[in-house]
């Protein structure tokens, strides 16, 4: 149980805070966003090696996945009649009493920041580098949301109405800060919440409920459930007791979602095929440092991540960029996260499909640049491959992958990289590295992503200062910027209070 802290593996050390307070107007009771470890302050590399030596025969949350798997039909409408009978009593507590609770809950994962370190290691393989700022991500999810619910007691002339219940359904790649986000914003807009967690991150689920629980979020609101994918999981995304569903995951599956019921108001951040421009004017160090760690932090497997390298004129051609690139990626460690020095973990699954044809194969013209390489015999471990030569239009161009594979393309100019760019289905995240004002300004006027970073990499949204969520196919459904107002909203109807005489 993680009801008492594991004293075996101490606190990180957190006497310093990168982030600073967001400039504009505070909102009632405040939000900062955490701070990450920082690995070099005195004691935390111990208290990541501390993590480490667990992974490897960690069993935290078996248990809970045990105890909340349900194989039938009728166990998942008895869950889901439990939360709709629980939210009535939740939904009339005050914004400021249910921000209480969120702020406390924000308390305890950070608290747990080692045990949630831990099972993303080990069920999900996340490196610590990676985990650390999404149980920072977590943590202000909670702040957030918990801010946000004390504002709807101060709107004046409108009252809010909670959906009864929402039914959040997160995938595996973040599988602690994305559930965070939506069981956050839902109970804060005063709704009821069955959680869903993904097949392959169960423990990581549960673990966070538990933990969530353990602050005082109540377990009648806060339900969490494991079902297996067939008649079962349908009647869960099948219910007309859901009143609003949060996914999280590829395109395919909430248009699947959507055939089961086809009224279900969705919010959905779905797939991305994201690319990062490097024109000539580009801080090159920076552009090559900021394309690697988007395109293989946690071995590409981001929503966010760059899998194109959209090149601009003459640093198509640069001899420095190219081999600045290739040391880059070729001395990258690769490997399990029970290994401390490793920076790319292992994809989830063994390649298979399109992410296999992806690192094995080339198409006309395509050359590599850094030749992936399979590091074991499971299929789920290898080394980051880059290649050249990607023409516009191809498969590479236009397919979401999902691993460790970053394609080049050439542009002769701004505005032909930015068609490259806009010519995906999706919108999802976008980079552009340029020090010349004209040239961002273009690029920021008419590119088509969600979330569009200058000078910076494109992953890694930070709560409130970047709300995250795209458009065009990266996104179904309504008000889905995760970590914005807006999300909020769409979790709860708001009505104009009657005129008053
Ligand atoms: N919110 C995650 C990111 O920005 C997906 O990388």
């Amino acid at each position: 149980s993680l009801a008492a802290v594991d004293e075996t593996v101490p606190s990180p050390n957190r006497t310093q805070d990168r982030r600073e307070p967001v400039a504009d107007a505070p909102l009632t009771g405040g939000f900062e966003n955490t701070a990450d470890t920082d690995p070099h302050l005195p004691g935390n590399r111990e208290w990541g090696k501390a993590i480490i030596a667990r992974v490897g025969s960690s069993t935290l949350g078996d248990q809970l996945v045990a105890d909340h798997t349900v194989a039938s039909v009728e166990g998942v409408e008895s869950v889901l009649e439990g939360a709709v009978g629980a939210q009535s009593d939740w939904g009339r507590k005050t914004g400021a009493e249910r921000a209480a609770i969120l702020r406390a809950a924000a308390v305890e994962v950070e608290r747990h920041r080692a045990e949630w370190l831990e099972v993303a290691a080990s069920e999900c393989g996340k490196t610590l580098d990676q985990g650390d700022p999404e149980v920072s991500e977590a943590i202000d999810f909670l702040n957030y949301y918990a801010s946000l619910a004390e504002e709807l007691d101060t709107v004046d002339g409108a009252h809010q109405v909670p959906v009864r219940l929402t039914l959040v359904t997160p995938p595996w790649n973040f599988p602690l800060a994305i559930p965070t986000g939506g069981v956050a914003a839902a109970l804060a807009a005063g709704s009821a919440v069955v959680i869903k967690p993904a097949p392959q991150a169960k423990r990581c689920g549960s673990v966070l409920v538990e933990t969530l629980w353990a602050a005082g979020v109540p377990k009648e609101v806060l339900r969490l459930v494991h079902v297996p994918e067939n008649e079962v999981g349908g009647a869960l995304i099948a219910s007309p007791l859901v009143d609003r569903l949060i996914l999280t995951g590829a395109f395919d599956t909430a248009e699947l979602f959507r055939s089961f019921r086809s009224d279900l108001p969705l919010l959905a951040e779905t797939s991305g095929k994201n690319a990062l421009v490097v024109t000539p004017d580009a801080d090159l160090d920076l552009a090559v440092k900021d394309l690697v760690y988007s395109a293989f932090g946690h071995a590409g497997q981001k929503c966010s991540a760059a899998s194109l390298g959209i090149l601009v004129g003459s640093v198509a051609s640069s001899r420095r960029f190219r081999d600045q690139l290739v040391d880059a990626v070729t001395s990258l460690k690769v490997g399990y996260p029970t290994d401390p020095t490793v920076q790319v973990g292992p994809i989830i699954e063994p390649a298979s499909g399109k992410l296999l044809r992806a690192l094995t194969t080339l198409a006309p013209g395509e050359e590599w640049l850094v030749r992936p390489r399979q590091l074991d015999d499971t299929g789920r471990l290898w080394s980051p491959g880059v290649k050249t030569g990607v023409k516009r239009g191809s498969e590479f161009h236009l397919t979401e992958y999902f691993g460790p594979v970053l394609g080049l393309i050439e542009a002769s100019t701004l505005d032909e990289a930015i068609e490259i760019q806009n010519e995906v289905d999706y919108g999802l995240t976008a980079g552009i590295h340029s020090l010349d004002r004209a040239e961002i300004s273009q690029w920021l006027d008419t590119v088509e992503a969600g979330n569009a970073y200058v000078n910076r990499g494109i992953t890694g949204a930070i709560v409130r200062r970047q709300p995250f969520g795209g458009w065009k196919k990266s996104a179904v459904g309504a008000g889905t910027k995760a970590g914005g107002p807006n999300y909020l909203v769409g979790l709860s109807d708001w009505v104009p209070a009657p005129a008053t005489t």
